[in-house]
């Protein structure tokens, strides 16, 4: 009997996704491709790819634009981490590898943003070397394919996987096969009710054999994440030379949403038109008057990958003359060039959507 990667790759022969950066003579872009492919979804990420590569078409092209620039392009695929390291990876491999990506998965891993399935993946698909890439989706694929039972979420199980993956990676040919089981992963072993009937590899899966393919993976149960609630205010004011100007922070150069803009907001414990001012007082040293019983001009819900955020945005005027230096004014009609997470920019569409203004 033939090893099972010999009908996946007829099966990608004949089946494989046409996507943009299938095929791209340019190394650059599978690495763009597979950098935006972290925790987001391919349909997602198309229309981002091909504005990305014209924006910004080479490494070199990257590492000169400034972050605002590469921030801006970014907003909407969330984990802006991503764009920033990204961003830092191009620099160190222009400076250091003259612009060219290092053949060797553990200099390929020292570079920010690249962990271990993406130096695997830029590994095999750009330099053909044989490293297998196993992702969210792979490792649901070989869960099933060898019925492991061990959480993929566990250091075991995550180890088992991987071992799996090198023994029966086929020598020569893991671009090829790496990408076939991403598409067998997203077309055909879907994480519910996966289409055995059309699976090239049914007749190989020890899962579909015991019938237990609906029980694997596998996980450990994710413990339930934190909610916190914040008030956001929105000041618009006429400023200076008076045109109209909101009032933005930008939020500091490391963690969550790093160096993006934001309405100024402050977590609130319970009752955010009651506690805004004062907790906006104290995170800026901002004061500003909120009308009694004013309902907040939009309320977003936004999860991230450790929390939960409910955020009620009212408008404020301002009160105070002097405030903390993460503050600035900006003109209303150039709040799409400051980038922003999904909150903020809800609250900013919002605001445009206003008549008011
Ligand atoms: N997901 C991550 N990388 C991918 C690729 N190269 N092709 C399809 N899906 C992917």
């Amino acid at each position: 009997m033939h090893h099972f990667s010999t009908r996946l790759l007829n099966w990608y022969n004949k089946n494989k996704r046409t996507l943009p950066w299938r095929g791209h003579r340019s190394p650059y872009a599978v690495w763009v491709s597979e950098i935006m492919l972290q925790q987001t979804r391919v349909e997602a990420v198309i229309p981002y790819f091909r504005k990305w590569m014209k924006l910004f078409p080479t490494v070199r092209a990257l590492a000169k634009a400034s972050e605002r620039d590469v921030l801006t392009a970014w907003e909407g695929l969330g984990y802006y981490s991503r764009a920033r390291n990204f961003h830092k990876a191009a620099k160190i491999v222009v400076e250091k590898y003259g612009g060219k990506l290092p053949r060797d998965v553990d200099e390929l891993q020292k570079l920010p943003g690249i962990g271990r399935y993406t130096a695997g993946a830029l590994a095999s698909i750009i330099f053909g070397m044989d490293e297998p890439a196993l992702d969210g989706n792979l490792k649901r694929v070989y869960a099933r394919l060898f019925d492991v039972k061990k959480p993929v979420n566990s250091t075991e199980g995550e180890k088992l996987l991987w071992k799996i993956a090198h023994e029966n990676l086929p020598k020569g040919k893991a671009a090829d096969f790496n990408q076939a089981l991403m598409d067998l992963g997203a077309m055909i072993c879907v994480p519910k009710n996966p289409r055995c009937e059309v699976c090239p590899l049914a007749r190989d899966c020890k899962a579909k054999a015991r019938g237990v393919q609906h029980l694997r993976p596998v996980r450990m149960a994710k413990k339930t994440i934190p909610h916190h609630i914040y008030a956001a205010a929105v000041i618009v004011a006429q400023v200076g030379n008076l045109r109209y100007k909101v009032l933005l922070a930008q939020r500091p150069s490391k963690g969550l949403l790093a160096g993006m803009w934001e309405f100024p907001n402050a977590r609130v414990e319970g009752d955010p038109a009651g506690e805004a001012v004062s907790a906006l007082r104290a995170a800026y040293r901002l004061t500003v008057r909120m009308k009694r019983g004013l309902p907040p001009l939009a309320v977003v819900e936004h999860t991230y990958s450790h929390f939960r955020v409910t955020v009620h945005a009212f408008r404020c005027e301002i009160s105070s003359t002097t405030m903390g230096d993460s503050l600035r004014w900006i003109r209303l009609k150039d709040l799409d060039k400051y980038p922003m997470g999904k909150v903020d920019r809800a609250i900013a569409r919002k605001i445009k959507s206003d008549s008011h203004f």
